[in-house]
C-alpha cells in the first residue's frame, strides 16, 4: 500500500486522497498494457515498458490509473500462466516511479488455468509500494470495487473516482461466453455512495474507471454517425475491425442508472484496444483510453496510431480536461479524429 500523509484508507472500499485543489491535478489513465513477462514476451514486453516510461516522463502524472488487461497470462503468446509473477513484475516496475497508482481488473488478468485468482491478486496489489488498491465489499459481484476520494485539505470531497470490476465472461465463465458486464449489485452500491456524497455537495462531478466500455458507448457512436447532433464529439476514433465495441451482450444497467443519478461525468475505459474515441453522451463524457498492448492482439506490435495514454487533468476550479497522448509524435487524422 502505498504509504503518504495524502493517503487515508477509511475503510474497505474508499480511500481519501489530498490534493492541491487550486493547482492542477494530472491523472495518467494507461490502459491494456498486456504484460506477458514470460519466456515468449519478453523482447514486446520491454517495448511496451519503452512507452509506459516515455509516456510517463511526458505528462508528469500525479496518479497513474490501469483500465484492465495490465497482465496477460496467456500460455500461447506469453508463455506463461504465472500472473502472481506477471503482478509482481509489474508492480516493480511501476514502483520505480514513486507515482501512486491504482488499479481495475480487465478480462485477462486472471485468465483461465492461470495460477492466481483476482482475490489473490488483489492481495498482492494492496502490498505495491505505491499502489492504491483494495478488493472492496466481498458480497458484491466482482474484485476491486473501491472509491478514491480526491479531497482539499479541508477535507472536502473534491472529486471521486469510482473504480469497478466490469468481470470477466458470461455464462460459463469463459471467453466463448462473451463479455460479462457490471452487474446490478455494484451499480446499486455506486449509486449509492455517490449519492451520499451528492447530499453534501449538490455540485459534486465524479469519473469512473473500468475496463469494457459500456454497451451505451457504441449505440452513441452510431447516433453520431446518423446525425444525432446531441452527442458531442471529443477526439479519437474507432479503429476496430468493422468498428467493433466489445461490448457485453448481457444488458448492463451501469450507464443509465449513472444518467439518471447526475453525479458521473466521465467515464474511462479500455479493452478495444484500436479505439480511441472520446464522445459525450447525455451528459457523460465516455473515454476509450489509448493502449500499450505490445502482446495481445495479433501483430499490433508493428501498429502505433493507437499507442499512448490519456491525459485526464482536473484543473484547479474542478474543470477537466481530457487529451489523448500518443506514442508517437504523428498520429493519422483516422485516429485524432477530424474535428
Ligand atoms: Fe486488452
Ligand atoms: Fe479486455
Amino acid at each position: 500500500m502505498y504509504i503518504s500523509d495524502r493517503l487515508k484508507q477509511k475503510d474497505n472500499e474508499t480511500f481519501s486522497f489530498e490534493i492541491e485543489k487550486d493547482r492542477d491535478f494530472r491523472i495518467l489513465q494507461l490502459t491494456d498494457l498486456h504484460m506477458g513477462f514470460g519466456f515468449l514476451s519478453r523482447k514486446k514486453d520491454r517495448l511496451a515498458m519503452t512507452s509506459i516510461r516515455t509516456l510517463i516522463e511526458e505528462t508528469r502524472p500525479h496518479m497513474i490509473v490501469l483500465t484492465g488487461d495490465s497482465t496477460f497470462p496467456f500460455l500461447p503468446k506469453a508463455g506463461t500462466l504465472n500472473n502472481r509473477r506477471q503482478a509482481i513484475k509489474l508492480m516493480e516496475f511501476l514502483d520505480d516511479f514513486e507515482i501512486p497508482y491504482t488499479l481495475v481488473f480487465g478480462n485477462h488478468d486472471c485468465e483461465m488455468g492461470c495460477v492466481c485468482s483476482k482475490r489473490e491478486l488483489a492481495e498482492l496489489y494492496k502490498k505495491g509500494k505505491y499502489c492504491i488498491f483494495t478488493e472492496g465489499r466481498e458480497d458484491l459481484t466482482g474484485v476491486g470495487n473501491f472509491i478514491i476520494e480526491l479531497t482539499a485539505d479541508s477535507g472536502e470531497v473534491l472529486m471521486p473516482m469510482v473504480m469497478l470490476d466490469s468481470n470477466m465472461y458470461g455464462e460459463g465463465g469463459w471467453f466463448y461466453s462473451g463479455f460479462d458486464r457490471i452487474h446490478d449489485d455494484q451499480v446499486d452500491w455506486c449509486m449509492e455512495r455517490l449519492k451520499q456524497l451528492q447530499q453534501k455537495n449538490t455540485d459534486i462531478k465524479a469519473m469512473a474507471f473500468f475496463h469494457m466500455p459500456p454497451a451505451e458507448f457504441k449505440e452513441a457512436y452510431e447516433k453520431m454517425k446518423l446525425g444525432d447532433r446531441s452527442i458531442i464529439y471529443c477526439h479519437g476514433s474507432v479503429g476496430e475491425k468493422d468498428e467493433y465495441f466489445g461490448i457485453s451482450r448481457f444488458e448492463g444497467t451501469f450507464f443509465d442508472r449513472a444518467v439518471n443519478n447526475g453525479v458521473i461525468k466521465w467515464i474511462f475505459c479500455g479493452h478495444d484496444h484500436l479505439n480511441t474515441l472520446s464522445l459525450i453522451y447525455k451528459g457523460i463524457q465516455i473515454t476509450y483510453g489509448m493502449s500499450i498492448d505490445y502482446l495481445g492482439y495479433k501483430n499490433i506490435h508493428k501498429s502505433h496510431i493507437q499507442r499512448g495514454g490519456t491525459l485526464i487533468t482536473r484543473k484547479a476550479g474542478g474543470d477537466v480536461e481530457v487529451r489523448m497522448v500518443p506514442l508517437g509524435p504523428v498520429v493519422s487524422a483516422r485516429v485524432r479524429g477530424v474535428k
